[in-house]
Parts: structure tokens; sequence; C-alpha cells
């Protein structure tokens, strides 16, 4: 394990106002996200899509990193270039999301475990030989009647450590993302305490099973009113939640905290980026890793046609350059409306 080229990589992945596009969603995922704008979900349309994402003049300006799907790690860009090399010609580096998806959890109905540690290390050497500097495993906890279980959250905690400290062993980078949802009728209340239990526990296996904390980035939700919710806390309170529960349980010694979107509006997610980093005094930074919330409004804009990549891009690069911006605390309201 080279400590250093891994304490590298994280800083860079979280570099000051810089933050990572989640390109990964899975076959399933895409389907939905095509479905809404009536495009075929077809390899070629895939490509296609994500070859608008990373080829946007400028991207590299906001974007430190883009997390691939395994297809999309071995395709090429229109013109032939294997898609990470196209980003590392740019300075972003290439990831990749190494999961194999939530799956019930055996004895706890309604709760999930994350799978994919199986052959776990063979495929991290083809991964890493493609040209990936670092991976994604996502744990997901549900909120509901009398659940999370501590169970629940102590194996996926295992296996999120299992999994960050194989990629180690091969200089790769962990993103360690414990999801709590948002999408039930919880208080921003409950969100914190389970977000906390998430956490501690996450934590406590990272360091069990010896993963360097200066060579791994985390992956949070951030401390939200359920979707669901009737009273929806507002960016300030959820920015002081936030950044109040991470200060309790996470090391200094982690670089960077790198946010989910979760479902939030595009804005929103900005917003609250934005005020967390205003409040300032974090010992980490403080950056982005969105799906959704940076590719909602280029999906639309593109619907799949080959006329609208311009157009698409152009979204694309607004949502990046705002949540550059937040990333360092120099976003306001009014430059959407300028846009
Ligand atoms: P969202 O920002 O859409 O939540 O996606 C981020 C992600 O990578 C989820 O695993």
């Amino acid at each position: 394990m080279n400590e250093k080229l891994l304490h590298d990589t994280a800083c860079a992945m979280v570099f000051p106002g810089r933050g990572i596009l989640a390109a990964d969603e899975s076959t399933g995922t895409i389907e939905k996200r095509f479905k809404s704008i009536g495009v075929e979900n077809t390899e070629e349309n895939r490509r296609a899509y994500r070859d608008l994402l990373f080829s946007a003049r400028g991207g590299e300006e906001f974007i430190s990193g883009v997390i691939f799907y395994e297809e999309t790690l071995f395709q090429n860009s229109t013109d032939g270039t294997p898609f990470p090399q196209l980003l590392e010609k740019r300075g972003i580096l290439p990831g990749i999301k190494v999961d194999k998806g939530a799956k019930p959890l055996a004895g706890a109905p309604g709760e999930t475990i994350t799978e994919g540690l199986d052959g776990l290390r063979e495929r991290l050497t083809k991964y890493k030989e493609a040209g990936a500097r670092f991976a994604k495993w996502r744990a997901v906890i549900t909120i509901g009647d009398g659940i999370p279980s501590d169970y629940c959250i102590a194996t996926n905690a295992h296996a999120l450590a299992r999994y960050a400290a194989l990629c180690q062993e091969q200089d790769i980078v962990p993103i360690v993302e414990p999801e709590v949802l948002m999408d039930a009728d919880n208080t921003l209340e409950v969100c914190r305490d389970v977000t906390a239990r998430t956490l501690r526990l996450t934590f406590q296996e990272l360091q069990r099973q010896r993963v360097l904390l200066e060579g791994m980035i985390l992956k949070p939700n951030m401390v939200v009113s359920g979707k669901k919710c009737p009273a929806q806390a507002d960016h300030k309170a959820v920015a002081q939640a936030t950044l109040r529960t991470l200060r309790r349980y996470v090391p200094a010694t982690v670089p960077g905290i790198a946010f989910l979107s979760g479902g939030q509006s595009d804005e929103d997610a900005t917003a609250h980026l934005d005020e967390m980093n205003r409040l300032g005094g974090a010992p980490w930074t403080l950056s982005f890793s969105y799906g959704r919330a940076l590719q909602a409004a280029a999906l639309k804009a593109w619907s799949g046609r080959r006329e609208n990549v311009a157009a698409g891009q152009r979204a694309f690069l607004h949502r990046a350059k705002m949540n550059g911006l937040a990333a360092s605390g120099r976003w306001e309201q009014k430059m959407e409306k300028a846009a």
C-alpha cells in the first residue's frame, strides 16, 4: 500500500472548488432516467450520454473526478479515446462503482445489505489496469417503523470496511458511502440520530479493519428532513445539523467529505453545501459527489437528440459551476437566475 499516493489522490478528489460527478448509474437505474426523457436504454445511448458529460469543455474547472459504472470504464468517446484517458488528459480522475447493489438483508424485513465482496480483489486489479484511481461502494440505510436496526448498520459498516481495505491494498482510494435515505416522513432530528449511529459504527469498522483514513473519502447523506415530512428544515438548519453530526463522528484525518444529493432538488443540494462551507471551521474539505443534482437538467436538455448535445453540456456545466462555487462557499442564489 502506497500511503502517499492514496493520500495525494484523496486530496485531489476534493481539491478546493472541485467535486465529483457520480455517473455510475447501473443499467437498471439509467433505464429509469432514460425513460423519463423517452430514450431507449441501449449501450450506444448510454455511451453517447456519458460522452456528452465527459467531453463538456471546461468541466475540469469544477470536476475533479468521475465515478463510472463498469461498462463505461471500457467504452470510448466518439473519437475513439477510451473514457478513462479522455478524463486523465484533462486532469479529471476516473473512478468506478464496485459494489453489486443493495440486496434484502436476511432476517431484517425492509433492510438491505450491499453485496459485491466475493472476487473484489481480482476485479480491482482489472479496474486499475483500465485506469481507475478510486472506487465507490454504497450502503443503504432505510428509516422506517423500528428501522434501521443496529444489525443492518453494523453489517453494512463491516462490508464497507472490507471493501475499503481491499481498495487500499491496490492504491485505489475508496469512497465510503453509507447513505441514510431521505425518502420517509421523518424529522431532521431522526435523520440526525440515524446518521450518527451509522457514522459511529462505520468508522469503528474502518479503524478495526486498518483502513488508512488519510487515504479515503467519505460520501455521506446530509442531515435533512425526510421528503414526506410536513415540516421541512431550512438550509441553515440542515447545514448546522450536518456539520455538527459529522464533527462528532468523522476523524479529522479524513481528507474530504463529498456529499451525495440523495433526491434533493438541484438548488437545495447546492445551497446546503454552500451554507456548510460558509459556516466554516470544518477539519475536512466539504465537497460534492452528486449524481442526480448534477445531471437532471442536462439529461432533460439532451433528451436523446444529437442536436441537443451542446444544450445538454451547457446545463451540466452550469450545475458543475454552481456546485464548484458552493464547495468554496461562494455560491449565491442570484447566480442561478443569471444563467
Ligand atoms: P445522487 O447524488 O443522485 O444521490 O447519487 C450519488 C450517488 O452516487 C449515489 O450512490
